[in-house]
This record gives structure tokens, sequence and C-alpha cells, in this order.
């Protein structure tokens, strides 16, 4: 069988200029949030991934209209009358499972087969289900179906969150607009995702305050009407390009990039010696270095802690850095599986538990490697922008779900980076 590769030939400095997309987890929690407005909305800088093309096909299948215009998406789901995702819909990616909350806001049912997503360690729902119970709802996830029911309808709630997740956070903000009544949602989540959809539903009629503190006050009920809402930069597509300019002893700048979202990865660049300058009244990063990197520790949190997205593409360039670096997992258990790639370029890492420990080397060598995740691919592609000759990476897949045009990006800033159509 053919698959598709990214061959990269890698030592080459990345220099020039640079655009982001829009956020793919803010535009993965705002396509379902348009089900709550009973008239079209158009959601402009939309990322065109297959994951955003995988939650407009879900729309689509229950009945809605999307049309896409450049990277402007109108939807009308006015046409909307099913209240069930079928699994091979929801499968194709984790983000499905915003349908619930939307739903069960819209219909008062909901019916979503458990959704994919990238195997990253054990991802529960039940801070999700916890919070539709405190609505009012009956949750049952018999048979692979995630089945809520409100028959008599949402109603406001105080919902207390044993950790700040984004998903539950999301999934209770769709779920509360339209209950009777306020919620609270304490210890929420904070990423500028979050913050995103909370503009959005507001700029819809809804009434979300608080959202980017721990606490997210809603008031239910409110009448929704269409909007046209331009969606956030994407945070992890810039601190992927941050990485990728510091790992080439590049000199880049990045357009469309909001600094304040980025000052944990920031952070850490300053301290391993690249420079990093915020553009003066225009959103825009510029990253430099020589490529004399100190090692540094790494603890990725939630928002506005280091950002568990950005841990592999940070390991592979902590792994040429001088000294022994540290990184702790504490999001995901299986968040390293690309460093046992990176091994096969010569990286050196040790794994305990959730700890990496990383001993710099002075350079990768290109070979064929495997992406197993989304942000795996993102790493591996760093890792062969940096290394000495050719890597191949298979598995594209995964990275095709969350970055557009990546190696036109990369290639505009004078990588040597091809896709090409291998036999098996
Ligand atoms: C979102 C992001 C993902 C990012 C992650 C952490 C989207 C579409 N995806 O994922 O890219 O890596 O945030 O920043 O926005 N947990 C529970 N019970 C729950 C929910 C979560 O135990 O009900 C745990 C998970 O197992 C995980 C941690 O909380 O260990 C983080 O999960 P969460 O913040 O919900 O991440 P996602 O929304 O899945």
């Amino acid at each position: 069988m053919a698959e598709e590769i990214l061959r990269i030939t890698g030592g080459q400095r990345l220099e020039g200029t640079v655009t982001v997309n829009g956020g793919k987890n803010a535009a993965l929690a705002i396509i379902p949030a348009v089900l709550l407005c009973n008239e079209p909305c158009t959601i402009e800088n939309l990322p065109l991934v297959r994951d955003t093309q995988a939650l407009a096909d879900i729309l689509v299948a229950l009945g809605a209209k999307v049309t896409l215009s450049g990277s402007s998406m109108t939807i009308d789901p006015r046409g909307v009358k099913s209240a069930v995702v079928p699994e091979e819909y929801a499968c194709r990616l984790r983000a499905s499972y915003y349908f619930v909350g939307a739903m069960l806001a819209c219909f008062h049912r909901a019916d979503v087969s458990y959704p994919g997503g990238c195997a990253i360690g054990n991802r529960p729902i039940d801070q999700h289900i916890k919070g539709f119970e405190a609505l009012g709802a009956t949750v049952n996830t018999d048979r692979g179906v995630i089945s809520a029911r409100a028959e008599n309808g949402l109603r406001g709630a105080e919902i207390y969150l044993d950790m700040p997740s984004v998903g539950a956070t999301i999934n209770i903000m769709l779920a509360a607009t339209k209950a009777q009544g306020n919620t609270i949602i304490v210890n929420a989540g904070k990423e500028p995702h979050i913050v995103d959809l909370a503009n959005f539903l507001n700029a819809m009629g809804a009434s979300v305050k608080g959202a980017g503190t721990d606490t997210i006050r809603i008031r239910g009920g409110r009448p929704m009407h269409g909007c046209t809402y331009a969606i956030i930069p994407d945070q992890i597509e810039t601190g992927t390009l941050m990485i990728a300019a510091a790992a080439t002893r590049g000199d880049v700048l990045i357009r469309g990039a909001l600094p304040t979202h980025m000052e944990a990865l920031t952070a850490k660049l300053l301290e391993m010696g690249a420079r990093v300058d915020e553009g003066v009244g225009e959103d825009s990063i510029r990253v430099r270095s020589d490529g004399n990197h100190r090692h540094v520790n790494i603890k990725t949190l939630p928002y506005p802690g280091f950002p568990t997205d950005l841990q592999q593409p940070m390991s592979v360039l902590l792994s040429t850095a001088r000294g022994t670096s540290i990184i702790n997992e504490t999001i995901y258990e299986m968040r390293y599986k690309h460093l046992e790639e990176i091994r096969r370029m010569g990286g050196v890492s040790q794994i305990k538990d959730r700890l990496a420990i990383i001993e710099g080397v002075p350079r990768l060598t290109g070979c064929a490697v495997t992406a197993t995740d989304l942000r795996a691919g993102a790493a591996l592609v760093v890792a062969g922008l940096m290394a000495e000759g050719v890597t191949d990476i298979y598995n594209v897949q995964y990275i095709d779900r969350g970055y557009e045009h990546l190696e036109e990006k990369l290639r505009s800033l004078g990588a040597r980076i091809e896709r090409l159509t291998v036999e098996d």
C-alpha cells in the first residue's frame, strides 16, 4: 500500500517570516458551539486541518449546512434534527465529545460514541459526566456510547472540577449556556482556547464571565443569535515554530502570534540561551539562536504553566543542549513515545515514570522514524530539521490532524522538506 511520508534533509537554518494559523483547539470547541444558536455563524481564521474537517463532517451528518471559503467556515445549524454522533465520526478525534454538551443544551439529549484522539495515556471523562449530572442530566456510558438525557431541561449548578480539565470546562460551558439559571465552574481550565470559546459564546448572546480565571460564571438561557467570529492564533503551532527556529540556529519572525500565550515557552527558550523578542505594536514573536543551548528543566502544567503539547518538540531541542535536562510530564502518563524515535537518531534519554532525563548530545542523525501521535509528529519534524542527513517521517496523518501547510511554511523559511508517496 502507498503512504505519504515527510522527507527532511536537516541542517538548514530557518530564516524569514511565517504566519500562524487560527487555533486548532479553539476551533474544535467553537464549531460544535454553533449548534447553540439557531442561525448561521461564520467562523474566520479557521485552520483547515483534519480535526476541524472531522467536526465539520459531523455537523453535516447531523443535518447542518457547512460552506468553506478560504479560511472561513459558515455553519447553518437550522437543519440539525439528530442528536446522535455515530462511531465512524466520533472515533476520528477526541473533541467529538463536545457534541455531548452542545446537543444536551439544544435537544436535552445526546448519544455520542466514545471519542478517538491521540493515545497519550488514560484519558477519563469523569469530570465531564460529573458536570452534566450536576446540571440535571443522567449519563450512561455503556456499550461505548455517551448517552445523556435531561428530559426536564438543564438547570444551573455550582461545579467543582477535581483538576482544571480543558475538555470538561468546555463541555460544561456549552451545556450551561442553555441551562436555566446560573452555573459556576470552580477550578476551571484557563487555557487561551477556553477564553476564545467564552468570547464566541458571548458574541452569540450568551453571558459567560471569568474565562481565563479559575472561576467561570455562566448566566444560562439567554437568547442566542448568529455571528461572525475570528479564532485566536494557534498557541501550539506558534510554539512549534519557535522551537524549530531555535533548533536550527535560525532567525524567524512569527506573525499573527500572541506573545502573552507563549510566556512559559519564551521563559524556557531564554533560559536555554535563545533570543526571543516580542513585536512592538503587532502580534509577532522573533526567535533567534546561535544553537549554543544550555539544559533546562521542564514541568508540564495547565495554563499558564508549560503546555504538555509543547513538551514533545521541546524535548527534541533539549536533546542537543549542553548538560542534562529533566522533564516532568504531569498531565499525561504516556507522552514520551517519541523519545524512542529520537534515540534512534542518536538522542540519549531515560524514562522513569513521569520523568524523562535527557542527556544532551552534540548532534542528531537522520533516519526513518514513525510518529505515534500529533505532537510526537511535530517533535520528529523538529528533530529532522536539526539532524544531520535525511529523516523520513512515517504516519504523517497524525501531523495533518493539527498543522496546516506545515511543510510549505517550513520550506518558505529555507527548510528542505518534501511530502512523498512511498510504497509500504
Ligand atoms: C486538551 C487539548 C490537548 C491538551 C490538553 C492538556 C483540546 C482539543 N485538546 O485536551 O491538546 O494536551 O488539553 O492541555 O483542547 N482528566 C480526568 N478526567 C476528566 C478529564 C480529564 O482525569 O474528566 C485528566 C486527563 O486524563 C488528563 C488531564 O486531566 O490527564 C488533562 O485532560 P484535559 O485537560 O481534559 O485535556 P483534553 O481536554 O483532553
